[in-house]
């Protein structure tokens, strides 16, 4: 990393408990751990918190349509968050409640102090009321009449209220904004404060609520006729979790925060209420507030009423914890908006996960059982193969270690992931079957030890972001300390030559798409349509023994890539195949075990006959027929040239 900080201290937002977790708050907590994850592993102290936000008019309103306390609902609710990072393998260090005695006291402290140095006072107020928002607008921010946030109504409000002297720091917050570029994040959000702040008088905050009104809040320390409005309650969580106020020693460990990770949503009362507030006490400011965009479903927003938002734990238990993880990190390019669909879910799934990763650390780890007796081999001297996907490895760590601060997580993972494919095609050009069918045991040894570096290198990088897969591949690869250590990735030879490799099984099962919402339709439709087409079409050639151009076409050819092969019990000529044909999963019976081991058959692209009517050989089922060229007694695959990957049609 370029400059290593001496700690990092990150947060999330705290959400509101009017409400059970959705994908919204699991994306941002994830990030946040998949950061906090790779500080931990340079070895930088690290802090992290989230929690949840309790009071306010939305949590009181919950209470109430449920029939229940502000407090119970509080205590019921937070306990679903809870859950959810526990299941999502989250590790913050911290979890505040906005209810507790020690977030309380700091807030009621910082409230009387401003108070008394004169930074709150006391006016009538008279405006417009946000009650969705729960912010107050002057007539001249309303838009056609309606709250320029959301476009709810808004109500007309005279009353009396306490205000933070906020206007006073504009001139400030702009220089300041404009002298620390890295401040607000991405750069286009700088900006949009900018542009907010240069247009419009910065108006003072109303900061209380009369208790006629709403009673669920920390009471005002010098006026118990109001409660504290929910904002400024909330983002003193920031300093209170750490020790502001009440152990300066803790305080001056983790403050000022190194990140602020918030939603776009949300990025006005961080980046304008916030800082004017830490101003206002004389604290220092956050190195950086980051905001992050939105989770779409499909391209529309996702909302309650639209029945559209998505349960992360429907796709925990369809799908691992893991792997959701991975697709919200590596599908989200930071800063932009993102679609979710359980579609793209399942095709990232099935090619990075399923394909590329998967596949790469079965192949490589059940080659070294068979041909090592499951122990690390003794690798010989490096050639030029070797140097280059090693290079290609040590790229993907130079990518990550900048994407990290740069906030790139997406183009990092990128960048594993071509590493992985790289290391697929070593193993494909060295062909460790061919090596050990010529009996060189050496050149085996050196390929498997090779991607299995290679492997390791991969592991830790994803690491972070699929903490419980990623720790079980570097067991099975013989690591006593499986949890990577991310500053020392460019040491080759790491692995110990001997050491006792073990299976982890499937790390990652392929999802067949016919039982993904929104996938089975184009994967069910295509292989019936070219099916109904050749019983149209009979494929019989004419008197001279010539067919038809239709005819041809009638022949569905599709590339697979080869995922698992296993021999028949009984049958000497016949190898079982599992292939990937793009869209779904087949499995094949081919009579080629007298000229391919099932090791040399996994991860090679072939041609099949896509529309063949299922067939059993010796009793086992085969959807298809792979293409093979034979002379005499030498028999081999048809396989394409470069890197089309499966499901691409052949004519
Ligand atoms: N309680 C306030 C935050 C106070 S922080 C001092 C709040 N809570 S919330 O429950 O509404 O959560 C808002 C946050 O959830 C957003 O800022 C964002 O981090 C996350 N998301 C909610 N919906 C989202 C999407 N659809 N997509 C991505 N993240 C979004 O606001």
């Amino acid at each position: 990393m370029s400059e290593k900080p001496s700690k990092y201290y990150i947060t999330t937002p705290i959400y509101y408990v009017n409400d059970k977790p959705h994908i919204g708050h699991s994306y941002t907590t994830i990030l946040a751990d998949v950061l906090a994850n790779y500080h931990r592993l340079l070895d930088i102290p690290t802090h992290f918190l989230t929690g949840t936000d309790e009071h306010g008019q939305k949590v009181q309103q919950a209470a109430d349509t449920n029939g229940i306390t502000p407090q119970e609902q509080c205590d019921q609710t937070v306990i679903r968050f809870q859950e959810l990072w526990k299941r999502l393998e989250i590790s913050h260090d911290d979890f505040i409640r906005t209810t507790e005695p020690r977030h309380k006291t700091v807030v009621q402290q910082t409230l009387q102090d401003l108070y008394d140095r004169d930074e709150i006072y006391k006016a009538e107020y008279e405006g417009w009321y946000c009650v969705g928002c729960e912010r107050f607008f002057t007539e001249k921010d309303l838009v056609e009449g309606s709250c320029p946030e959301c476009g709810r109504k808004v109500d007309s409000i005279v009353e009396s209220n306490y205000f933070f002297r906020m206007g006073k720091y504009q001139d400030w917050l702009i220089k300041y904004i404009e002298d620390n570029p890295g401040f607000i994040q991405p750069a286009f959000r700088a900006n949009e404060t900018l542009g907010f702040l240069k247009n419009k008088e910065l108006q003072d905050l109303c900061i209380s609520r009369p208790k006629s009104r709403l009673s669920w809040g920390i009471d005002l320390p010098f006026d118990t006729n109001f409660v504290t409005y929910v904002w400024f309650d909330a983002l003193i969580n920031y300093i209170s979790a750490v020790g502001y106020k009440s152990d300066e020693e803790q305080f001056k460990k983790w403050w000022p925060s190194s990140c602020h990770l918030i939603g776009k949503d949300i990025l006005t009362t961080h980046t304008v209420y916030w800082p004017t507030m830490l101003k206002a006490m004389g604290v220092e400011m956050p190195q950086s507030i980051f905001a992050h965009g939105w989770w779409l479903t499909g391209r529309t927003k996702m909302s309650k009423s639209l029945g559209n938002v998505v349960n992360p734990m429907d796709m925990i238990d369809k799908y691992g914890v893991d792997a959701f993880r991975y697709f919200l990190i590596a599908e989200m390019t930071l800063g932009q908006d993102a679609s979710f669909t359980e579609e793209a879910f399942a095709r990232r799934y099935n090619s990075d996960l399923a394909n590329d990763l998967g596949n790469l650390a079965s192949r490589v780890l059940s080659m070294i059982a068979r041909y090592f007796d499951g122990k690390l081999p003794i690798p010989g001297e490096r050639g030029d193969e070797e140097s280059v996907v090693w290079k290609g490895i040590q790229n993907a760590v130079q990518t990550m270690e900048r994407a990290i601060p740069e906030m790139k997580l997406d183009s990092g993972i990128s960048a594993v992931l071509a590493g992985v494919r790289g290391i697929n095609k070593y193993l494909e050009v060295r062909a460790p079957w061919t090596q050990a069918k010529n009996d060189d045991a050496e050149g085996v040894a050196t390929t498997l030890y090779t991607a299995a570096e290679c492997l390791r290198v991969c592991a830790a990088l994803l690491y972070p972001v699929m903490p419980e897969k990623m720790l079980a591949l570097r067991t099975s690869l013989g690591m006593a300390d499986a949890k990577p250590h991310l500053g020392k990735l460019a040491e080759y030879g790491v692995l110990i030559s001997g050491s006792e490799i073990s299976q982890p099984g499937a790390l990652f099962p392929r999802i067949e798409l016919e039982k993904v919402d929104g996938a089975s339709s184009s994967v069910k439709d295509r292989p019936k349509k070219s099916a109904a087409k050749a019983k149209e079409q009979k494929a019989e050639p004419s008197p001279e023994g010539l067919i038809t151009f239709d005819q041809v076409m009638a022949v569905n050819l599709k590339t697979a890539v080869v995922l698992e092969a296993e021999k028949i019990d009984g049958a000497d000529k016949l190898l079982k195949l599992q292939v990937d044909l793009g869209e779904e999963k087949r499995q094949l019976v081919a009579g080629i075990a007298l000229h391919y081991t099932p090791e040399e058959l996994v991860g090679k692209t072939i041609v099949v006959v896509a529309n063949l009517k299922p067939a059993k050989l010796r009793g086992v089922k085969s959807e298809g027929m792979l293409l093979a060229a034979s002379l005499g007694a030498s028999l081999r695959l048809v396989t394409v040239e470069g890197d089309l990957g499966p499901g691409a049609a052949v004519k």
